[in-house]
């Protein structure tokens, strides 16, 4: 029997943009925590002879990295560092809690701009999916680069990325299907001059709901050889530039090293090390 006599109208059905997780979607869309500490441990090593124990995360958003660093071996401990506190506290809630107390004690996050933070010394600090892009001015990424040197041991090394590529200096996008949803890559505005960059991650749904303009950047798309003089302004020894190996389809292995010589192509990422 209804309690009431009053007709109640069905409820509109969610759309699936409404349903989901917008930092879940983009976990899923552009990080790989685990290839990421294989081949941070793999290269330290292969850098300094040793095992590196402590890590951090610049811009470390949702810390999934940071729990796959601490995860990955029992000695590991884990900083990270980014400006917003609701982005870390969802890694809170999704990562770091649920590895249990061990790694959770590993784990550290603070809330500040990455160039305030100066201790405790690491082993490693990474940025990673072109987070630094946001200094745009030279003086402001040479005071971010100067800031993690002196934030390093004396064996310390720095991990980032960087995007390259004749369609990277292109507005456009770039749409990869995950199945249950569009990951779209939107480089909406790009100044020839300033290299000034304005990008969007857009997600997409077979309903045809969208979350639009998930995470948005401004940027400045930094080139290789001002990245490598940058680092070694701001005191850096040594500047690796990695390429990674494709197979026979042409698709990545995981597997980088050294090239003495790399051809350009349409758009291409990779790993960058630099020794303090
Ligand atoms: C592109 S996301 C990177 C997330 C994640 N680390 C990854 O690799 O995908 C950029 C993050 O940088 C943070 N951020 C931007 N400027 C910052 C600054 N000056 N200091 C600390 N965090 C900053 C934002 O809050 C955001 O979570």
């Amino acid at each position: 029997m209804p309690r009431s006599s009053a007709v109640s109208k069905p409820k509109p059905a969610r759309t699936l943009a409404q349903l989901a997780d917008r930092h879940a979607l983009y976990e899923r869309a552009v990080q790989d925590p685990e290839g990421d500490v294989k081949f941070f441990a793999r290269t330290y090593r292969k850098i300094r002879g040793h095992d590196p124990i402590s890590m951090r995360e610049d811009f470390c958003g949702t810390a999934a990295l940071c729990c796959e660093w601490a995860r990955s071996a029992p000695d590991r401990t884990a900083l990270g560092v980014d400006l917003s506190q609701d982005t870390m506290n969802w890694g809170l809630e999704h990562h770091i809690v649920p590895a249990g107390r061990d790694v959770a004690s590993r784990v550290t996050l603070i809330c500040d701009d990455v160039r305030a933070v100066k201790r405790p010394k690491v082993d490693l600090t990474c940025a990673l999916n072109f987070s630094y892009y946001c200094f745009k001015q030279r003086a402001e990424l040479l005071e971010y680069f100067t800031s993690v040197h002196a934030g390093l041991n004396r064996d310390g090394v720095f991990l980032l990325d960087m995007l390259g590529g004749t369609e990277a200096i292109l507005e456009g996008n770039t749409d990869n299907d995950h199945g249950d949803f569009i990951y779209r890559w939107e480089q909406a505005k790009f100044d020839a001059f300033s290299h000034d960059f304005q990008c969007f991650i857009h997600f997409l749904f077979p309903d045809g709901s969208k979350i639009y303009r998930a995470f948005s950047y401004d940027w400045r798309l930094w080139m290789a050889p001002e990245l490598r003089d940058l680092l070694l302004e701001a005191g850096f020894s040594k500047v690796h530039f990695y390429w990674e190996k494709t197979d026979a389809k042409g698709e990545g292995t995981g597997v980088f090293y050294e090239p003495d010589y790399v051809e350009n192509q349409e758009i291409w990422w990779t790993y960058l090390a630099a020794e303090r």
